[in-house]
């Protein structure tokens, strides 16, 4: 099925000519093949993207409409369902025609209000294709293709029209029929703890049901994710394996059964398939973002990227309690110390957990627990938000709904209106609730089950985004949805967590997560957008606190993490204290920024290592961060990216010899170095270990002081 190039110019020079806004072109038909036969697997309709190594063929195949990927004339997905069956008037899938279809280009540079990249280019090509039942009382569907040099995005509209009025979808039919057994990085779907499962790597044919962001790669060559764009008013996908390489997408039901319930006109998410020719280019496809619409909340400069510290990491140690007693963490007193740190190191927020009235009970199960504006009697809002005022820290608000989405839902403006008093700007949310739990009232006052990740739930993470929007308030989702890119709509909606974090580490089965795991996330989890991994461990072994657990790093893995995972709100996660031990190390996480120019990877290899570089937004400095997996090894960073003729200070914090994260963790080698553009660096990473290095321009009397790179 693949085609010779001489097919492509057609209308590729129509297109290219297209600048700044969507020029829609008129329907043309790819050559005679438009007029092809319908029902068999021809192409009817192809579209390139824009540099021509993408292509994407549409098809009327015997049972649905199809469509297929190849790059470079080498197939990727062979040809895959498209269509759905609906509770009345089942199947919008066999016998249908193509009644219209148009093409349009875009190609227009954005900006993000913060991010990993200043400016964005959105390049595409579009086809629209209108389907329609060739039956005596047709439906209708559109399905719209954007076609990008680094993937695709394809979405389903279901049009205004007589025969689809209120609707609910039983099955969405898209398939993505894999060329080939990929190597695949997955986690479960369907399980109690949501997306917090430890990567595993297989072959396609051993998969089950999976998450996405599904991360393949096909040989040293082809690196491809299916996941989804602007994820509103529908269920999230998941994908099962149906044999023969095929994945099928399987959407989160309703308690009741039912997938997706709407009303004609309505549109799906995009479904995404980023494709590349390394992993390190899946890192800095802007695909999802660009799929998703410009931001609707104009001035949003009250959206403050930050780091921050928290009462938070002792609860999850054991040393202090979530609820009221003489181990309660969020007492003033305790709250003020964590400000006079913040303060005193530069840090602008503070996140306390255990605040609130709800948690004296088993809270991840109780309906109407939590109280979103009655703190805790030794919590002293008013002081703490006049101490802080003071000092220039503001608190971040919890709100953990324990998955009791209605009672949070009936709070959550008086929740908002109570952060607006108090100078908090940014709201950590919590939905800890196992399986099918999260807990609604429906229509007739009884109580329903639903997943975290159907419709309902996809709903309210929205409506939570919206209304801290209406005040000024931007959100870190914990027991999230996952990311569909939507921030470039809402910046308010900063970060989330969706994946296994840091707190694994402090009393996850099976001694927490091990030396590859934040090896894997970059390259899977990361691809959907920024994670609240709260990095930082100082601390990383507990002691009698907790014999039988660690964080399995090396203390400079852990400052390295601060540019490998981005993240606009970046917790410095440890105990002040642990600090306070070493002020020569914290001083990286005092540098380093959380908001960036652009970002580069240097270095990439799924669950072994990464090296990224980031230059920070406000200054002319760049940051390194490479991490690797349980095996030590040397890699050479080329300095390029500097800008050239310019000297610059390495701050390099390095694994020292000898470093081992099981034996010898702590052991850091903090030195600084003259470097420039021509330079290329060895990066030594310690089994567990990692690098993290700050690049400054050096000051005039600096220059001859300090030594040059090893060369
Ligand atoms: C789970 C969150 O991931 C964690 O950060 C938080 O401390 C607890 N829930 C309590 O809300
Ligand atoms: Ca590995």
């Amino acid at each position: 099925m693949k085609h010779a190039k001489h097919l492509m110019p057609l209308f590729v020079p129509l297109l290219l000519s297209a600048c700044a806004e969507a020029t829609v072109l008129e329907a043309r038909a790819v050559g005679a093949r438009d007029a092809a036969t319908r029902g068999g697997a021809v192409p009817l309709l192809e579209v390139l993207s824009p540099d021509a190594s993408i292509r994407v063929e549409v098809s009327l195949g015997a049972e649905a409409p199809t469509y297929r990927i190849d790059r470079l004339g080498r197939d990727v997905i062979l040809p895959s369902k498209l269509g759905f069956v609906f509770k009345e008037g089942g199947a919008l899938a066999p016998a249908l025609k193509i009644a219209s279809s148009s093409r349009a280009a875009f190609d227009e540079t954005w900006t993000q209000p913060w991010g990993e990249k200043k400016d964005i280019r959105n390049h595409y090509h579009e086809l629209r294709i209108d389907f329609e039942e060739t039956t005596a009382r047709p439906r209708r569907m559109t399905v719209t293709f954007r076609v990008f040099d680094d993937g695709v995005g394809f979405r389903y509209e279901i049009p205004a029209q007589e025969r689809i009025g209120a609707f609910e979808i039983m099955d969405e039919l898209t398939e993505f029929a894999l060329a080939g057994n990929y190597a695949a990085w997955w986690i479960p779907a369907f399980q109690p703890d949501r997306f917090e499962y430890l990567y595993q790597r297989s072959r396609v044919e051993d998969l089950g049901i999976v998450h996405t962001p599904l991360t393949m790669e096909a040989g040293d060559d082809l690196a491809l994710s299916i996941h989804e764009a602007a994820l509103y008013d529908w269920a999230s996908m998941t994908l099962e394996n149906r044999g023969k390489y095929r994945l099928k997408a399987v959407l989160v039901p309703w308690s009741d059964g039912v997938l997706v319930r709407g009303t004609a006109p309505h549109r799906s998410p995009w479904r995404t398939i980023q494709i590349a020719e390394d992993p390190g280019a899946l890192i800095t496809s802007y695909l999802i973002l660009n799929l998703n619409e410009p931001n609707a909340l104009g001035d949003v400069s009250w959206v403050r990227p930050s780091k921050y510290v928290g009462i938070w990491w002792a609860m999850h140690l054991g040393i202090s309690t979530w609820s009221s007693g003489p181990k309660h963490g969020a007492t003033t007193a305790h709250t003020k110390r964590y400000i006079d740190f913040a303060a005193r190191h530069g840090i602008p927020r503070v996140l306390v957990e255990g605040w609130n009235i709800g948690w004296d009970t088993d809270w991840t199960a109780k309906e109407d627990n939590f109280k979103f504006s009655t703190p805790y009697p030794d919590f002293d809002i008013e002081e703490i938000a006049r101490y802080g005022a003071e000092r220039g820290v503001r608190l971040i608000g919890h709100h953990e709904t324990g998955g009791d989405v209605s009672n949070y839902e009936r709070q959550m403006n008086t929740a908002f209106e109570f952060c607006n008093r108090y100078g908090i700007d940014a709201v950590k949310t919590g939905y800890v609730r196992w399986g099918q739990g999260i807990s609604r009232v429906d229509e007739t006052g009884a109580v329903r089950k639903e997943w975290h990740h159907g419709q309902y739930m996809v709903r309210h993470y929205q409506a939570v985004v919206e209304e801290a929007a209406r005040h000024k308030v931007g959100i870190n989702v914990h027991e999230p949805i996952k990311d569909t890119g939507i921030r470039r709509t809402w910046p308010n909606m900063m970060s989330r967590e969706g994946a296994r974090g840091m707190e694994y580490n402090a009393w996850g089965g099976n001694g927490g997560n091990p030396p590859e795991h934040e090896t894997i996330l970059p390259f899977t989890r990361l691809l959907s957008g920024p994670m609240d991994f709260t990095p930082g461990i100082f601390g990383l072994l507990f002691g009698d606190i907790r014999p039988a657990n660690r964080v399995n790093t090396t203390l400079a893995k852990q400052l390295a993490l601060y540019v490998v995972i981005y993240s606009p709100l970046q917790m410095a996660a440890d105990l002040p204290g642990n600090y306070d031990n070493n002020l020569a190390a914290f001083k990286f996480i005092e540098d380093v920024p959380v908001d960036w120019q652009d970002t580069k990877v240097l270095h990439a290899k799924i669950g072994d290592y990464i090296t990224i570089v980031r230059q920070d937004r406000n200054s002319d400095e760049w940051y390194l961060g490479s991490i690797t997996d349980e095996s030590g090894r040397t890699l050479e960073a080329p300095l390029d990216f500097l800008a050239p003729g310019v000297k610059y200070v390495a701050e390099i914090y390095r694994d020292a010899e000898g470093t081992d994260w099981e034996e010898n963790p702590l052991a850091i080698e903090i030195t600084r170095r003259i470097a420039e553009s021509s330079d290329a660096l060895k990066l030594r990473l310690a089994p567990g270990g990692g690098q993290a290095i700050r690049f400054r321009p050096a000051a005039a009397e600096e220059r001859g002081d300090i030594s040059p790179l090893d060369k």
